[in-house]
């Protein structure tokens, strides 16, 4: 008999297609994309699985592990973040992990710049003003905003992503790039000509500071007070990687008393981000609801690398994108 395999979500069509024409497993799917499967829902459908295939909304943590029991082998994640895996436990399981990097590089990286132009030139303000009546006449310092030109733009984790952001960033004739992460990063960083710098160093010097890291403990909440007091009053902070890496009370405070000029976050906490929260009130952040990776080029790639990992996991074989345990 095949390889039992359950997939948490209706992902993209190519990924699915590739499932159903290998012949090589009977799987189950939680047909909708509308919402996550509920919990007691998936810890019944994972039971005596071979092989999972998730998305970020599932945590896959020892209970879930627990409930799926011994066949499990391969999991199989369509996402190039891994904040939602526990690695120990799946480690310790001996359970092989696929993930989905560099098919999303380009996307996030379209993403993160929209993102930091919307929130320097102050889009989502102006285009409510023009269409609600407060576009009295042209004025001289009206919604004036902050130019790439001659900045200087900050990259907190140098990995493919921060790259792909500043070889877009670069023509905007950004002057200098510079970069901090647990150690430097040469080759990555000559690519883009960027500076190692320490991390207050780059909270004083940036201009646009964009959080490219994974969400790990020790990356946890780093973009604190701490950081925001130490950054000029006009700079932009954009976050399109983990809402986690983020203390969204001191952002609220350094936005709110103008210690930073602005924030764009595709990532929060939670998510969705209640629309009562405190940072919806202002004017100067901009929210998206984690839409990095959405374009359907971006997530039908996903979708079939998540399934190819999976196929080959499940045969033994490397997989094309495997996370080191
Ligand atoms: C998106 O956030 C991803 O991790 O792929
Ligand atoms: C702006 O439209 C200008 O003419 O300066």
């Amino acid at each position: 008999t095949l390889p039992r395999v359950y997939v948490t979500r209706q992902i993209p069509p190519e990924g699915l297609k590739i499932l159903r024409e290998s012949g090589q497993v009977q799987f189950e799917l939680w047909d909708s994309d509308d919402a996550p499967v509920p919990r007691k829902e998936l810890l019944q459908k994972v039971k005596g699985v071979d092989g999972l295939v998730c998305v970020l909304t599932e945590k896959i943590d020892a209970e879930l592990l627990d409930a799926a029991g011994p066949n499990l082998k391969v999991l199989s994640t369509m996402s190039v973040g891994f904040d939602h895996l526990s690695l120990d436990e799946l480690k310790k399981r001996g359970i092989r992990v696929g993930y989905t990097p560099d098919v999303l590089t380009d996307s996030v990286a379209e993403l993160t710049v929209a993102l930091l132009l919307t929130t320097s030139r102050r889009l989502v303000e102006a285009t409510h003003e023009a269409k609600t009546g407060g576009w009295g006449t042209w004025r001289t310092l009206w919604l004036c905003g902050y130019e790439l030109a001659n900045s200087t733009v900050g990259i907190l984790g140098l990995g493919r992503i921060g790259v792909a952001i500043a070889e877009r960033l670069a023509p905007f004739k950004v002057k200098k790039f510079i970069y901090t992460d647990i150690a430097p990063r040469p080759e990555l960083a000559s690519i883009i000509n960027a500076e190692y710098v320490s991390f207050d160093e780059l909270a004083k010097q940036s201009d646009f500071l964009t959080v490219c890291c994974a969400l790990t403990p020790e990356t946890k909440e780093i973009c604190n007070k701490d950081l925001f007091s130490k950054m000029k009053n006009t700079s932009i902070f954009i976050n399109t990687s983990r809402g986690g890496v983020v203390n969204q009370e001191d952002l609220y405070e350094a936005l709110s008393t103008g210690q930073i000029a602005g924030a764009g976050l595709d990532v929060t906490v939670p998510e969705p981000l209640p629309t009562n929260h405190p940072l919806f009130t202002l004017k100067n952040c901009v929210i998206l609801p984690h839409i990095a990776s959405a374009s359907y080029t971006t997530r039908n790639a996903m979708s079939a690398l998540a399934a190819n990992n999976l196929l080959l996991g499940l045969r033994g074989e490397p997989m094309i994108k495997e996370l080191k345990l």
